[in-house]
């Protein structure tokens, strides 16, 4: 799930010292406050832009010297609201703050607009969105903060956008890193992990600064799995279990293609587990997944296309998608987004669980501890995850799984010297690709 988000003039920013940033990130916050509060007020300060009757009641309080020195708030979302008041009347929950990188790009795009709508964290939860993108893609951030006031969402409380991850993460309770530098042509796989690995070594530096001390992190930029690693040991003070790499997405696929295999409707479909990396050595596990609560093999009775054409399918699915579209998939990654999320915030159905790329350490499968892996997890909805206890394996599922974790070993020393390892080592196996990588 790569998305151009990250210009060459970022990466090498993102190099330079946080004061250069800063400097950079005020410049442009200067610049914002010329070009937009002028555009949403009146010379007393209040706000033109309307907001239906039963909807968010007229501020309560307008521009207070507070607000005036807000360094990253974005036009109507620079107004104070009395949260509070509304909080007691709506019975609001707290507001929660929620980091975006790659906040300009396609897969944002889709997502913003769901989680501002309520779908996300439920139509009792106000959000601050805190968006994060680069330089290069100032301008559309500000196009997407603009789409954004112009929705009029009653729970999207606050909006700023920043290109300095230590001011952006400031506070996150969630940070969904989606940003990423998509691999280019004749580049190697060992440059986009060193690429990319920095970008997500600061960032983990940043939430380990900022951030809430139980910020959940969702790594979607691709390699995502070794990305989030990079991402946990950089953020010593946030517990690794806070991180997860997104197989969401794997696992909607392999749902997908077993229920059409089926003739059934996909929600028939339940314990999916995708073993291991978000790529195409990625374990879609039959063994244990069930077809109206039966295991899969006595409802589809094809071995063959089980163990081949479906697992195929499934990693592969990615590399598809990108010769259809031209482009990297965008709306169905900001869906399997929202469904990692809710998985963690709402209850797991009774027997079944979800795929999440997460940390191996203590896990019960005898898969090599100190990686990011997808595994099966349930969760109470409080944000947290246990990992599923009831699962089987046989030969084949044993096999493939030691293959997707000898390639995340693998990256994992190319990656040595972004996680404190020492020097880098790079043998990456000779198969080793994203599912877009064809
Ligand atoms: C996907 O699974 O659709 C993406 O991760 C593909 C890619 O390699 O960007």
């Amino acid at each position: 799930m790569a998305v151009a988000e990250f210009s060459p003039s970022y990466t090498k920013t993102s190099l330079h010292s946080s004061s250069q940033l800063s400097y950079i990130s005020t410049r442009l916050s200067n610049h914002r406050r010329l070009a937009f509060r002028p555009l949403h007020r009146t010379r007393h300060g209040r706000v033109y832009c309307s907001v239906a009757s039963n909807q968010v009641q007229a501020p309560v309080s307008v521009q207070t010297e507070e607000t005036k020195n807000k360094p990253d708030c974005f036009g109507v979302f620079c107004v104070t609201y009395d949260l509070k008041a509304e909080e007691e009347t709506k019975s609001w929950k707290k507001l929660i703050n929620i980091a975006v990188s790659g906040a300009a790009g396609m897969i944002s795009n889709h997502l913003l607009f769901k989680l501002a709508s309520g779908e996300v964290f439920g139509p009792d939860q106000p959000i601050a969105l805190k968006l994060l993108g680069s330089e290069r893609s100032f301008q559309a951030l500000e196009g997407v903060a603009m789409e954004l006031e112009d929705s009029l969402y009653p729970l999207l409380r606050e909006v700023s956008i920043g290109i300095n991850p230590y001011e952006v993460f400031q506070d996150a309770e969630w940070a969904l890193l989606i940003g990423a530098k998509p691999r280019g042509p004749g580049m190697e796989r060992a440059d986009l992990l060193d690429i990319n690995g920095q970008i997500f070594a600061e960032q983990g530096k940043a939430l380990n600064a900022v951030a809430s001390r139980n910020v959940k992190v969702m790594v979607v930029g691709n390699p995502c799995n070794t990305n989030a690693l990079i991402c946990l040991k950089n953020a010593p003070d946030i517990p690794a279990k806070n991180f997860h790499a997104l197989t969401r997405l794997d696992e909607n696929r392999a749902k997908c293609q077993l229920a059409h295999k089926a003739g059934v409707f996909y929600d028939q479909v339940s314990n999916v587990t995708i073993w291991g990396n978000h790529s195409t050595t990625q374990v879609p596990d039959f063994l244990n997944a069930r077809i109206n609560g039966l295991p899969v093999k006595k409802v589809i009775n094809d071995a063959k296309w089980l163990a081949e054409e479906f697992t195929e399918k499934v990693q592969k699915r990615g590399g598809v998608l990108i010769k259809k579209w031209g482009r990297s998939s965008a709306a169905s990654t900001a869906v399997s987004i929202v469904d990692g999320i809710r998985s963690l915030v709402t209850p797991t159905p009774k027997g079944d669980w979800f795929s999440s790329g997460v940390c191996t350490n203590g896990n019960p499968y005898g898969i090599a501890e100190d990686i990011v892996f997808s595994m099966p997890c349930r969760s109470k909805g409080d944000g947290d995850y246990e990992l599923a206890m009831d699962v089987i394996f046989d030969n084949y599922l044993l096999e493939r799984i030691t293959k997707t974790e000898a390639e995340l070993l693998a990256e994992k020393r190319c990656v040595a010297h972004l996680i404190g390892e020492g020097i880098a080592f790079c043998d990456l196996p000779e198969d080793t690709m994203l599912p877009g990588e064809m």
